[in-house]
Order: C-alpha cells, then structure tokens, then sequence
C-alpha cells in the first residue's frame, strides 16, 4: 500500500480511536500526523548508485558509519553550547530539551520503501525520502499505533512533547532538528502539511534550475507579507490568538505559508539554532518567519504554493508545486494519475 494512504488511514485510526474512547480531545489530534518532512537530494546520487549496484555492503555501511559519527558528533556539539543558556551572546529562550522517541537515523543513508507515492524512484536521478513527524500523546493505544508504522515503514519520527495545536511549532523545530542531524547531505529539505499534494516533478525541475547563491539561504513558498496578529481573544479566528505579550508587534514579519515550503541544505541549522534564542510562538510557519527575520533572510515567494483549493488534471498542473485540501486517499490518487499521465 502507498505510503501516503497508510499514513492516512493512521490519521482514521487516531480519530475513531478518540472517539470509541470517549475521549474529548482538541480536533487537531486527528492532524497527529500533520508534518512531513521531505528531504531532496540529487547531487549526490551517483554516490548511492553505486552503493545500490556493487551489492557489496562494505561501502554502504562504511558511508552510514561516517554518517552516524558526524551525526553524534553534531549532538554533542550543540549540547554543549546549549548547556551554557547563551548562544551567540543571546540568552535561550527556547531551548527545545526534548529527545527521540522514535527516530530514522540512517533513513537518508537506506533505500526508500517501494511503492511509497512519491519516492526516489520516480524522478531518475533524484533521491527523494520523506519523514513524518509527530509528538507524543497520552494514549497509548495512538503510541502502539505509531510504532507500528515505524516499524512496517521506518518512516516516523517523535520527539517526548504532547501532539497538541499549541506545539505545532516545536514539531516544526524538531524536523528542523532531524533535518540537519540525519539528513545533512540533502540538497533540499522541503516541509509538508498532512493535506497538502506535493508535484514533485514541477518542484525538482525548478529546484534544478536554482543555481549558486540562488540555491543557498532559500526558504521558497507561498510568502504572506504584512498579516496582523490576531487581537480578539473571544472573535471567529480565537484559536490563532495571540497577545500583546507574545508578539507585540503590529505585523508578522514575511512568512511562507506552512503547508508547504522549501528549504536549501543551510537552513534547518541556521533555522534550528536562530529558534533556541527566540521566543516560542505556536504558529509554526511564522515562527519560522521571525526566525528568518533574524536570520536576514526574506523567504521567496513562488505562485505554484497554493493555498486554495484547484483540481488538478493532466493538462493543467505544470505551474503546481503543491496544493491544500487534499483531504482524502481518493484525491490524492487522483492527482497522482493526473500528473503522471499525458495531456490529450
Ligand atoms: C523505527 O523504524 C526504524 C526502521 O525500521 C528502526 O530502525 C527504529 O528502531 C524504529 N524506532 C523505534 C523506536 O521503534
Ligand atoms: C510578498 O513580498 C515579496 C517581496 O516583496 C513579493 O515577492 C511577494 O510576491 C509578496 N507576496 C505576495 C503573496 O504577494
């Protein structure tokens, strides 16, 4: 079964689970599996290539050795800088203590699971794995259920902190985290919301074209520019509430919108590391907007991140990166068979 189907039918599960248990819990936990985590990578495919096609494993597992040491060595590089409650002469503010509970380490380093909808197989010459990313909840019943996964996909990743709405942030820090720790030879690491439909075709062809400085300190998406924080603790839009004291300003700074963007190689540490000295704020995507603000860098906009919901067909896709609202199994199939098949 695809992937992406299975994961859904997890989400099903979560759900019917809440409600045989009689449990009220806040709707988002139907979205425990909100994060995708997709890691791109197509320079360094001659070098997988070749571990794939000398069957001989010497060199794969000396590659994943290598991979893990450096891995470790990172760990323990940012531990001791945060262990002194500064990082570059800033105090931490959010300092992220939570470990894996469920981790992938050499998920980069393995060849992806067949039949996964939108796997390496599909683009030759481009490695492409994806992850997903999740908090813990207290039912036990949802933790067995994740674990299975893992096991029959090794695909999933969670760190100790509840799945709730007001830590989708923490969960964006964590991919950020996994990103730069697991995945640090990925050209391009992209973030997907559960109900988002990613074309990986048009996404490659223009990650491609991307060259030099243009390839570096990019965060690519649907930009918003000048949205106001919500002031009206008891109006319509109160879950996205935030106070004077959480964010006094009067506008967000440039954000790219959650459900989908893209990051080059540089920036889930720089991101990761901007994020401990800088105040939590639950919305994850604009949080990722101040981060980058601090950063210097302004996310690029590109019109085929789109929000709304479009129908796509054969004939009518090339201008999609990715799209919202894809909210069932059938639809997600749907435009599978559309991008992959001709116009006529
Ligand atoms: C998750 O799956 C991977 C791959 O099968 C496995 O190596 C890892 O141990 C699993 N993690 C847990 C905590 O089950
Ligand atoms: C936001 O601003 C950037 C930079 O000025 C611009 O390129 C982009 O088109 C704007 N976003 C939207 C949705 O208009």
């Amino acid at each position: 079964m695809d992937k992406i189907f299975s994961a859904r039918t997890i989400v099903e599960k979560i759900v019917s689970a809440v409600r045989r248990g009689n449990i009220l819990r806040p709707p988002i936990l139907s979205c425990i599996i909100a994060v995708l985590f997709i890691t791109i990578c197509y320079e360094f495919f001659q070098v997988n290539q070749q571990v794939r096609t000398m069957e001989g494993t010497l060199i794969e597992r000396e590659s994943q050795q290598d991979g893990q040491q450096e891995a470790s060595q990172r760990r323990l590089d940012l531990t001791a800088k945060i262990k002194n409650g500064v990082r570059n002469n800033k105090p931490i503010l959010n300092p992220h203590p939570f470990t894996f509970t469920l981790n992938n380490p050499d998920k980069f380093t393995k060849a992806g699971h067949p039949g996964n909808l939108g796997d390496e197989s599909n683009i030759p010459g481009v490695v492409i794995r994806t992850i997903f990313a999740v908090g813990v909840s207290d039912d036990a019943g949802i933790q067995q259920t994740l674990k299975n996964e893992n096991e029959t996909f090794g695909d999933v990743i969670q760190e100790n902190f509840a799945d709730s709405p007001r830590s989708l942030a923490i969960k964006q820090v964590m991919g950020l985290k996994w990103a730069f720790q697991f995945c640090p030879n990925a050209k391009y690491v992209m973030k997907v919301e559960c109900n988002t439909f990613v074309n990986i075709f048009s996404l490659v062809k223009y990650l491609k074209r991307l060259r030099g400085a243009g390839s570096r300190r990019l965060v690519l998406g649907w930009v918003y520019n000048d949205s106001a924080p919500v002031r009206d603790p008891e109006g319509e839009d109160r879950e996205w509430y935030v106070s004077m004291d959480d964010f006094p300003r009067e506008t967000y700074p440039a954000y790219a919108g959650g459900f989908a963007f893209v990051m080059s190689s540089d920036m889930p540490r720089l991101l990761y590391e901007a994020s401990l000295t800088t105040k939590y704020l639950f919305m994850d995507d604009i949080y990722v907007g101040i981060c980058l603000e601090k950063l210097g860098i302004a996310p690029r906009h590109h019109g085929g991140f789109c929000h709304w919901d479009v129908e796509i067909d054969s004939c009518h896709y090339n201008w999609l990166i990715a799209t919202r609202w894809v909210d069932s199994p059938e639809k997600t199939r749907r435009f599978w068979s559309a991008i992959t098949s001709k116009c006529y």
